[in-house]
């Protein structure tokens, strides 16, 4: 890197996309790692993923290993996913299921809430009460598990509070993963967000996923106060039935949450446009609810419709990588070929994650070029673009330089 990365966050030009080391630098993609995913709540899996005692996730977050683990007192813990006595990685799997966990190497043995409980002839003096596994921040919210890398976490409740209602009403906890995919987009991270967070390249790219989702700016942008009065009108319905639907957005735009329609006559995110599911997940009974939208980064994305729930996670692997898993939730007495269909419940998402890594690459490949400038973005259609880019220059900008946070 030629600059360093504060001079270069400190000349950006706002309303405009980044300067090219921002998406292609490895310095820079070191700093995103360590200033950001090291530090911020990550939504790591659904809670359904782990279905019983002794049912683990692995998961990858740059350099961190971590396991995730249903205890045999049902709670979920994070742990890393490295063994305290030679550092052997300890469960190989991305995910199964386990009475203990034992380590390849030596066999160390460790308890489901990360107690050693055996190794085999370390002599007297070892006190296996001080080599438990090394625990990770974890945080499980209406089904959803949260983990976080840092030593002391920030603030989770914030969050907690506002979403947990929101959440509530589509009871993941019933849930069960009908499908699941995982992706690798050749593009940075932040490319792979901007491009999600606005939905003015969708008429020319998502031909499935336009049956149903508008590309209203006021769906996909970010104006908090600028809801129109048909958006109000679709909040006050639908929160009189009990259903949290208003846009929240924190104040930092790190999270947002807003129950937006479908177009007209669109229930679900299907080519036919009728619910892909006919057991539902939730307590959502109106089926012009459209999908609640929630975002929270830097790690996802999500949709929750009346019939079944999608979350999406994005996990940077290499300053021009990212990779991206989504899952299908459903109630978890749903039957397969019975109350849904794999194909007709993934298809149009399958189809747009496709699509989206096609416009993400060929924006990789523009940007990669020496003549790349950074053009403005659409204040009409981009406003969700402009407060991702602030979002990250902010956070940026104040945890490389503790003195801008203090004057705060
Ligand atoms: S490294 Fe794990 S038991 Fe030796
Ligand atoms: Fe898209």
């Amino acid at each position: 890197m030629t600059q360093p990365i504060s001079d270069l966050l400190a000349r950006r030009r706002p309303g405009y996309a980044l300067e090219q080391a921002f998406y292609t630098d490895p310095d820079i993609f070191r700093a995103d790692m360590e200033t950001i995913f090291y530090r911020d709540w990550l939504f790591a899996a659904p809670a359904c993923d782990l279905p019983k005692p002794g049912s683990f996730v692995t998961h990858r977050i740059g350099d961190y290993g971590v396991i995730i683990v249903r205890g045999g007192d049902g709670e979920i813990r994070a742990f890393h996913n490295t063994c305290r006595h030679r550092g052997s990685i300890l469960c190989k799997a991305a995910r199964g299921n386990a009475p203990k966990l034992v380590c390849p190497y030596h066999q160390w043995t460790y308890e489901l809430d990360g107690r050693l409980l055996w190794a085999r002839e370390m002599g007297d003096d070892f006190d296996a009460s001080q080599h438990g596994l090394k625990p990770v921040h974890c945080r499980e919210l209406e089904g959803l598990i949260y983990i976080c890398l840092a030593a002391e976490a920030p603030d989770f409740e914030a969050f907690a509070t506002l979403a947990r209602p929101y959440l509530a009403v589509h009871d993941l906890k019933n849930a069960k993963v009908a499908h699941e995919t995982t992706i690798v987009e050749n593009g940075n991270w932040k490319l792979v967000w901007e491009n999600n967070r606005e939905c003015y390249h969708c008429g020319g790219n998502h031909p499935g996923l336009c049956r149903s989702f508008t590309d209203d700016p006021t769906v996909t942008g970010i104006e908090e106060g600028a809801t129109p009065p048909h958006l109000q009108a679709h909040f006050d319905r639908l929160e009189a039935q009990g259903y949290p639907s208003q846009f929240r957005m924190s104040g930092d735009m790190q999270y947002r949450l807003a129950r937006m329609p479908l177009l007209p006559g669109a229930k679900s995110f299907t080519m036919d446009l009728q619910p892909a599911v006919s057991k539902w997940l939730g307590e959502v009974r109106d089926d012009t609810a459209g999908t609640l939208l929630k975002y929270h980064y830097p790690t996802t994305w999500n949709h929750f419709l009346p019939d079944h729930s999608i979350v999406f996670r994005v996990t940077p692997l290499s300053p021009t990588t990212t990779e991206v898993t989504t899952r299908w939730l459903v109630h978890k007495d749903a039957v397969e070929g019975v109350d849904y269909d794999v194909t007709r419940l993934t298809e149009v998402w399958i189809a747009t994650n496709d699509e989206d890594r096609q416009v993400v690459e060929d924006n990789q490949q523009g940007i990669n070029s020496p003549a790349y400038a950074p053009g403005p973005y659409s204040p009409i259609h981009e406003t969700g673009v402009i407060g991702f880019v602030d979002w990250y220059c902010n956070t940026m900008t104040g945890r490389l330089d503790p003195v801008a946070v203090a004057a705060e």
